[in-house]
């Protein structure tokens, strides 16, 4: 074969992606590719119509063998290349989808007059008449996601769809519920902001909640009989899915082991420990025949308190024994942490879950959740097998294209909005979760558990872990009258003498409670643009019994803020207010003994300028954006 036929083959092995008998095609040639196109819908070649319509496809399918190179040339070079250059070929490469698509509207004159030549336009024609497809095609130009409200695609050719069918044609959508666009490209930006530089490597799908997508992740990781290591503040409905539903022995049997440390090396030992605990269960012997496994999931920063675990350091000594770690980082949001782009991947967790309904999307209007994780476990193309992971145990096979639990295009279109502003909303939170907590901890009967205040048990970690260190906008703060301890932190922050914290009455906390509204919203969630204060044992935790809650320090008075965009300086004024009218009448002077005005307003404006320069200061010169 001279280096002619070479070139020829490889022109048309790339082309013949766009044949409708892509599959089946005898074809050497794009020539043949051609005429077989024509064949296959019945074009006479020989015909005026028939060779305008052999030419047109004759350059489409140059055109795609053209990109092919184009991509190949990409990908080769991309690292290489100077910033002046990478804005030329964007710049090139954006025109030229202009001019596809202008083809494609062009097309859309002959096409929609044939169209409308077979139609009859009467009676209950009419509704059928309309062919979205020549309307849609503008749709490419929509400055925003488009919203892809539909359950059903047009097929282009039997072959495609096969493919459509195994996972290898994704241009191709089959069912919304399996894939919609809307809904992808809400997986790519949130990939994209998680990922960052790696993330090609990542993949993503999208939960009508973000409970079905903890639902999923567990449902596509936990087989029956496993042993799961869990942080011990989780999010209530997680318990309740982990203890009511996957532990049941009439269900999964999942043993269930608490880890109530922070650090790696806490971890390290608790891991240790569940090991010999579960020797027989675990052991070589037995998982050959029953498949079982230990595997871990975390949550941080962690619900109520909003303190962090080492992420990094637990997901290194569970992959150092071949464990999989789940992370939900909801709370952090791609802001505040980015675990996923670690240099070292052991450092990395596996999985990654967000409640979008919190401060991704932000209003508070949508509820939605996501679980990233890498390419190969996500998707493969039916019968693959990529690093030794079958295709069928990848999260879409396995789970969500069975289970139905899809996000739909318009909540998604709702949390790419979100999107847009959460960086700003979530540095607004950061002032105010440090004020508000520097705030409360200068009263003497206040125990604020929170790792913004200086000291704290867990500051160092968020100093490590967190972008610039900074706090998760979730807290608690409890009036129990004595220092709280637990296991390896203490819920209180400031150690001061027992004796001059009074007792407050159920019934006073109560009342002092219901009149933080309307500054406060008593609402159930976290991540909005409102301040919103619940008590986590009479609402979000109530799932856990006594010994539980205590456990992970949550008492009857134990208020949990989740700090918004407000004004922190009038959410203050409004809590003092609401001690003076409920609780001076039982302890007299209570509302003075906070810090005072002038104290609150230098607190305010110091904690604004240290954040603001702390963002603004970051990312380098403009020197290191010009190469
Ligand atoms: C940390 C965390 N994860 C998961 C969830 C569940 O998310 P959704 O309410 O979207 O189902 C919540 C809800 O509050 C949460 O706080």
């Amino acid at each position: 074969m001279n280096d002619t036929n070479v070139t020829a083959n490889n022109i048309t092995k790339h082309a013949k992606i766009l044949s409708p008998k892509r599959n089946t095609t005898q074809a050497t040639t794009i020539d043949e590719l051609t005429d077989e196109q024509l064949a296959h819908f019945g074009i006479d070649k020989n015909s005026e119509y028939g060779q305008a319509l052999f030419n047109t496809a004759q350059h489409l399918y140059y055109t795609q063998a053209n990109m092919q190179q184009l991509w190949q040339i990409t990908s080769d070079t991309l690292e290489g290349l100077s910033k002046e250059n990478k804005v030329a070929y964007f710049n090139a490469k954006k025109f030229l989808s202009f001019q596809i698509a202008k083809i494609l509207d062009t097309l859309q004159n002959p096409f929609r007059a044939t169209y409308q030549s077979l139609s009859k336009q009467s009676g209950s024609q009419v509704s059928k008449s309309h062919y979205p497809l020549f309307d849609n095609v503008t749709a490419l130009f929509s400055a925003t996601p488009v919203v892809v409200r539909t359950a059903t695609y047009v097929y282009a050719c039997t072959e495609w769809v096969d493919d459509a069918f195994q996972g290898k044609e994704s241009t191709h959508q089959i069912y919304s519920r399996l894939l919609n666009p809307t809904n992808i490209s809400l997986a790519n930006a949130i990939v994209d902001l998680e990922a960052g530089p790696y993330s090609a490597d990542y993949l993503a799908w999208n939960f009508n909640s973000g409970m079905a997508a903890i639902d999923a992740l567990l449902s596509n990781i936990l087989s029956h009989g496993d042993v799961l290591i869990v942080s011990r503040n989780v999010y209530g409905g997680v318990y309740q899915l982990l203890h009511d539903y996957f532990a049941r022995e009439n269900r999964m049997d999942v043993q269930l082991e608490w880890f109530d440390g922070y650090s790696a090396q806490e971890f390290a030992i608790f891991m240790q420990q569940t090991k010999a605990k579960h020797s027989q269960r675990l052991s070589l012997a037995n998982t050959a025949n029953t498949g079982r496994a230990l595997h871990v999931y975390i949550e941080s920063p962690c619900n109520p308190h909003g303190y962090v675990l080492d992420v990094a350091g637990i997901s290194k000594i569970a992959h150092a024994s071949g464990h999989v770690v789940m992370l939900d980082a909801t709370l952090a949001t791609p802001i505040l942490h980015q675990p996923l782009q670690r240099l070292d991947k052991e450092e990395r967790p596996d999985y990654v879950v967000h409640s979008y309904t919190k401060d991704i999307c932000g209003s508070g209007a949508t509820t939605a959740g996501v679980v990233i994780g890498e390419a190969y476990r996500m998707f493969q193309s039916k019968g693959d097998c990529v690093n030794g992971y079958d295709w069928s145990k990848t999260m879409f096979w396995d789970v969500y294209y069975i289970k139905g639990a899809f996000l739909d295009s318009e909540k998604a279109f709702d949390v790419l909005t979100g999107m847009k502003t959460l960086e700003m909303r979530i540095m607004q939170k950061v002032i105010n979760t440090f004020v508000f907590s520097q705030f409360l901890a200068s009263h003497l009967s206040f125990n604020v558990n929170c790792h913004a205040i200086g000291g704290h048990p867990n500051a160092a970690l968020r100093e490590g872990q967190m972008r610039h260190g900074w706090p998760c906008a979730l807290f608690t703060v409890d009036m129990q009258g004595k220092d709280i301890s637990h296991s390896t932190i203490s819920h209180s922050t400031l150690s001061r003498p027992i004796v001059s914290r009074p007792i407050i009455s159920r019934d006073t906390f109560v009342r002092f409670f219901d009149a933080l509204e309307p500054a406060f919203s008593h609402q159930v969630s976290i991540g909005q643009h409102n301040t919103i204060v619940l008590c986590p044992a009479l609402t979000s935790h109530s799932e856990l019994d006594e010994a539980a809650q205590a456990k992970g320090g949550i008492y009857l008075t134990t208020m949990r803020i989740a700090m918004g965009t407000d004004n922190v300086r009038e959410l203050i004024a409004h809590f003092i207010n609401s001690t003076k009218l409920h609780i001076d009448p039982v302890i007299p002077g209570f509302s003075e003994q906070f810090m005072s005005v002038p104290e609150i307003d230098d607190l305010y404006l110091r904690t604004c300028l240290r954040v603001s320069h702390q963002h603004f200061s970051s990312g380098g010169s403009i020197s290191s954006m010009l190469t």
